[in-house]
C-alpha cells in the first residue's frame, strides 16, 4: 500500500518536468492527483502518463485567480478536499540587472510569487487539516548569479512564505515545507539553455561543480516531495530540503 492511499493532491506545474514527475509519484503513492498547467496538449499528454483513473488536469495559469479558482472549483467537485498541495509552477527567464524592464519583474514575480502565493491562498478552504504544503524554491535563491536578479528573489521569497505560513497555519495541523532544487534536467531546464546543444554544455558545467558529479533527476525531486507529503515527515515543518547533488551543501 502506497504512502498517500486515499488522499488527495494538487500540483501546479504538472504538465512537465518536475511536476510532473512528482505527479507521477503522488499517484504511485496511492493519491488522485489535479494537475494544472497553461497549454492543454500538455497535460492531456501528462494525465495520459499519470494514469487517467488517478489524475484530472484543469488548464490554468496561476497568474490569474479565475483559472485558480476553477482549479479548485474541479478539486471541490470531487468532495474529499486536498491533502497535498505542491505549488510548483514558476516562471524563469534570467536578464541582466540593467537590462530589467517592467514586463521582466511583473512576469517572474507575478507567477513565482503572487502566483504562489494565491495558489496556496484559495486552495486553504479546501485544505484537509493535517495537510501537507510543498513549495518549490530553488537553489538559486542562496546564491549570486549573473542574471539571477528577479528568478533568485522570487526563490527566496518562497522560502520565507513557508515560515510565515507554517506559523498561520499550526492550528490546523497543516505543514508547509520548501524542496530546493539545484541542477535539475527539465523541459524547462533544455528550453532556457537554448535547446539541446548548449544544455548538453550546461550538463557538463553542472557537472564540474556538483557533489555528484551530475545533473539532478526530476524523479529524484519528485521523492523529496513525496516524503514531505507523506508522515514519514511529520515533525518537519517550515523546512527547506535541497535536492542539490551537494550543490549548495559544502
Ligand atoms: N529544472 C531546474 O533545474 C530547476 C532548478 C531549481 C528550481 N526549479 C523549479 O522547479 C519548478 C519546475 O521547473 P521545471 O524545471 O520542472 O520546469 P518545466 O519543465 O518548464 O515545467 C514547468 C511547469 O510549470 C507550468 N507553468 C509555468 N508557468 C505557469 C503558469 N504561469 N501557470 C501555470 N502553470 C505554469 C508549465 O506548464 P505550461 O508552460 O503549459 O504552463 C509546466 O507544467 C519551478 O518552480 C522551477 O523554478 C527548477
Amino acid at each position: 500500500m502506497g504512502q498517500l492511499e486515499g488522499r488527495t493532491a494538487v500540483v501546479t506545474g504538472g504538465s512537465t518536468g518536475i511536476g510532473l514527475a512528482t505527479a507521477v509519484r503522488l499517484a504511485a503513492e496511492g493519491a488522485y492527483v489535479f494537475i494544472t498547467g497553461r497549454r492543454k496538449a500538455a497535460l492531456d499528454a501528462a494525465v495520459e502518463t499519470i494514469g487517467a483513473s488517478t489524475a484530472t488536469a484543469v488548464a490554468g495559469d496561476i497568474t490569474k485567480t479565475n483559472d485558480l479558482d476553477r482549479l479548485y472549483d474541479a478539486v471541490r467537485a470531487r468532495g474529499r478536499g486536498v491533502d497535498v498541495l505542491f505549488a510548483n509552477a514558476a516562471s524563469a527567464a534570467f536578464v541582466p540587472l540593467e537590462q530589467i524592464t517592467e514586463e521582466h519583474f511583473d512576469q517572474t514575480f507575478g507567477a513565482n510569487v503572487r502566483g504562489t502565493l494565491f495558489t496556496v491562498q484559495k486552495a486553504l478552504p479546501l485544505l484537509n487539516d493535517g495537510a501537507s504544503v510543498i513549495l518549490t524554491g530553488s537553489t538559486a535563491a542562496d546564491n549570486g548569479m549573473q542574471a539571477f536578479t528577479t528568478y533568485a528573489a522570487s526563490k527566496a521569497a518562497i522560502r520565507s512564505f513557508a515560515r510565515t505560513w507554517s506559523y498561520e497555519l499550526k492550528d490546523r495541523g497543516i505543514r508547509v515545507n520548501v524542496v530546493s532544487p539545484g541542477g535539475v534536467e527539465t523541459p524547462g531546464a533544455v528550453d532556457i539553455q537554448g535547446g539541446d546543444a548548449s544544455f548538453a554544455a550546461f550538463k557538463k558545467q553542472v557537472a564540474a561543480k556538483v557533489v555528484k558529479g551530475r545533473i539532478g533527476r526530476p524523479e529524484e525531486v519528485a521523492a523529496a516531495v513525496a516524503f514531505l507529503a507523506s508522515e514519514q515527515s511529520s515533525y518537519i515543518v517550515g523546512a527547506n530540503i535541497y535536492v542539490d547533488g551537494g550543490l549548495n551543501q559544502i
